[in-house]
């Protein structure tokens, strides 16, 4: 089997990756080690920056989030018992759109079968080959049978457990991590959002998070320990713990109702450089992880894409290959960018230390600060709608 793309992984970068040379007439496969049911229904993030919204209508694959997502022109910082209103929209003209992330799975597994090109779910034992010369190769197994797909290019979007990042020797790649000492438990609950726009709040107990994917359903985070053991956590003690954390002067209450979905998510940053290695480019949280305070890992991965098939573009298209060669240096200063706002937001609004008073007179004076002084909120809102992405490299 041959194809000029070889594209491991059907997450939001290997999908929309593949979509976008598509449309380029590009030809690629796709080989996803899970069922399109478990993608489909992967409960992640839910926050899309302008410009994704952007790049999922230009690449054909918005009608139903434009149809079903929720436009938010706000969101709310909460501390020391009070809710403050950042005005996204006034401050920079753009809002944010709540859309699940797998419904944007969803939406482009059905541009993928739309499209007539492959895409293999459930294959294994997946290797990449020879992709510092001129003729890669993949070798995985589907259904059992052994195959060999030669290609030009292996993208690697197969998240921060795949194997393409790990086929590298160490040599070859910097790391750059930090573990963070705790996590969040996440529900995901049949019950009419409390608040029109997501609320971040700070509270001595912990982090908090609420957030929504329609009018009737709600997703809430809570920080807890980076073990934390779900079944210490039933659903009495979550809405408990919720509402002490949203407790507010002005008698703000939660609204509750079954819980659909509980899971634990630790938080780390992390960047590995530099994304490209001969034909194999990194993309997504197979390149990178931040922590979700900023809402931005499956924006990164939209962004990362987007350069990547310009660049493949350019390649096939115009016979240049600086794009390909800019690929990685592109991505990544707009990258740490975004891993200094998504540490900042997530150092800013989490407990860190039981003991230390100190960190959290500074932690409510920062948040004092930034919802008092115009330009320290519009630089929150700035970075929270999307800093700009300039695929040819600025
Ligand atoms: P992924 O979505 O991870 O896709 C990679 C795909 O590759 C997967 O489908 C995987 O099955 C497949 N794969 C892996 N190994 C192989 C292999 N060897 N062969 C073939 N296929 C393979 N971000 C937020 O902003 N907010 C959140 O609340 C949030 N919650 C998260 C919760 C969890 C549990 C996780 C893991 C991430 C969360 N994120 C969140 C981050 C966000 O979901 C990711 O940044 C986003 O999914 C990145 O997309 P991706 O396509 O790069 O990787
Ligand atoms: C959601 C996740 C986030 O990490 C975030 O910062 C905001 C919203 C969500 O799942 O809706």
């Amino acid at each position: 089997m041959r194809t000029q793309v070889a594209i491991i992984g059907a997450g939001p970068a290997g999908l929309l990756l593949a979509q976008l040379l598509n449309q380029q007439g590009i030809d690629s496969v796709i080989l996803e080690a899970r069922s399109r049911h478990y993608i489909e229904n992967r409960v992640r993030a839910g926050v899309l920056e302008h410009q994704s919204v952007d790049i999922l209508n230009e690449a054909g694959v918005g009608a139903r989030m434009m149809r079903e997502g929720l436009v938010h022109d706000g969101v709310i910082i909460q501390f020391a018992g009070v809710a403050h209103r950042i005005d996204l929209a006034s401050l920079t003209g753009h809002g944010v759109m709540i859309y699940g992330q797998q419904e944007v799975v969803k939406d482009l597994v059905e541009a993928r079968i739309q499209s007539g090109r492959p895409l293999y779910f459930e294959v294994d034992n997946v290797s990449i080959h020879d992709f510092d010369a001129d003729a890669p190769y993949v070798k995985f197994r589907h259904h059992g049978a052994e195959q060999r797909l030669d290609c030009d290019f292996v993208a690697g979007c197969d998240g921060f457990h795949g194997v393409c990042r790990a086929s590298l020797p160490p040599s070859r790649i910097e790391l750059f991590e930090r573990v963070y000492p705790f996590a969040w438990l996440g529900i995901l609950a049949d019950a009419e959002p409390a608040s029109e726009e997501l609320i971040y709040a700070h509270h001595e107990r912990g982090f908090a998070l609420l957030s929504m994917r329609s009018e009737a359903v709600s997703r809430l985070y809570l920080q807890c320990k980076p073990d934390e053991n779900l079944d210490e956590w039933p659903d009495d003690r979550v809405w408990d713990e919720l509402q002490k954390r949203f407790d507010r002067s002005d008698g703000f209450q939660l609204r509750v109702g079954p819980i659909t979905q509980k899971s634990v998510t630790p938080m780390r940053s992390f960047v590995a450089e530099p994304m490209r290695h001969g034909r194999l480019f990194l993309t997504g949280d197979a390149a990178h992880i931040v922590p979700p305070t900023g809402a931005k890992g499956m924006n990164l991965a939209i962004a990362d894409v987007k350069v990547l098939s310009l660049a493949l573009g350019a390649h096939y298209h115009e016979s240049r290959d600086d794009r390909l060669e800019s690929f990685s240096a592109v991505c990544l200063r707009r990258i740490w960018k975004v891993q200094r706002f998504s540490w900042w937001m997530t150092s800013m609004l989490h407990q860190f230390d039981e003991d230390n008073a100190f960190d959290r007179r500074r932690q409510i004076a920062e948040l004092d600060y930034v919802v008092t002084s115009k330009v320290a909120s519009q630089s929150l809102a700035e970075n929270y709608i999307g800093l700009p992405l300039d695929p040819n490299g600025g």
